[in-house]
């Protein structure tokens, strides 16, 4: 799905500041250091409770491997964001295919926020996938108040389509348990025009 010139590979993309490599077994205490944060957990409406170290690892490993299948079959493409000087690992940022649509997410560790990493790896992704992967648009969904997220979106140049969707109700962040948020659809077309709603996955 992600074309000839790369087949199941990741490329490594990156500027002076970020370079976004595919995962491997040496992010995985930033993947449980972020796993562990509260507003992770808020927006990806992930667990608060975490296993013990061993078990936290050992499902680490297991996400990594089931990127990679997924990366292979050419559905998602995962990056781990690293900081270019000193090559520790900050956050993540991820391509994927859903209902007929790539659609991208992103995360920072918190110690690593505010400094702009977000936004430039974000950058970095979408020009991958307009000129190599002949993606038309890149979809993002993003809870109408998180801000920072919506921030790193305008910085990039997504625009809002003027769709609104409810979320699932919440499960695990637990002042909003139970309760729906209300989700911003925001589109990135190649060339900054607005993408077409279904984009073709790869020649
Ligand atoms: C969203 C997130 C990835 C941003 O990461 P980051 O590395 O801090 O991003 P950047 O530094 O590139 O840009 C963040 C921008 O948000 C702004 N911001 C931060 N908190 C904000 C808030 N509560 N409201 C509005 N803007 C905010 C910052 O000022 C910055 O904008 P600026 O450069 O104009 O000052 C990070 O906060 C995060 O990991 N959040 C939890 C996971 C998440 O929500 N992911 C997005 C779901 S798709």
């Amino acid at each position: 799905m992600f074309g000839e010139p790369i087949g199941s590979e990741l490329p490594i993309l990156g500027d002076h500041v970020v370079t976004l490599e595919p995962f491997s077994r040496r992010d995985i205490p930033a993947m449980m250091a972020w796993d562990a944060d509260a507003e992770a957990q808020r927006w990806f409406d992930w667990p608060t409770e975490l296993p013990d170290p061993a078990a936290h690892e050992a499902h680490c490993i297991d996400v990594i491997a089931g990127w990679r299948t997924d990366s292979t079959a050419g559905r998602r493409a995962p990056f781990a964001i690293r900081r270019s000087a000193r090559g520790e690992t900050v956050g993540s940022v991820e391509l994927r295919f859903d209902d007929d649509m790539w659609y991208i997410s992103y995360l920072t560790h918190p110690d690593w926020r505010g400094r702009g990493f977000a936004t430039r790896a974000v950058r970095l992704v979408c020009e991958w996938a307009f000129t190599v992967l002949d993606i038309d648009g890149i979809g993002l969904v993003v809870a109408e108040d998180n801000g920072a997220s919506r921030a790193v979106a305008r910085h990039v140049g997504f625009v809002e389509t003027g769709r609104r969707t409810t979320s699932p109700p919440v499960d695990n962040y637990q002042p909003d348990v139970g309760s729906t948020r209300t989700m911003v659809e925001y589109v990135l077309g190649r060339s900054g025009q607005h993408g077409s709603r279904v984009s073709r996955a790869g020649r």
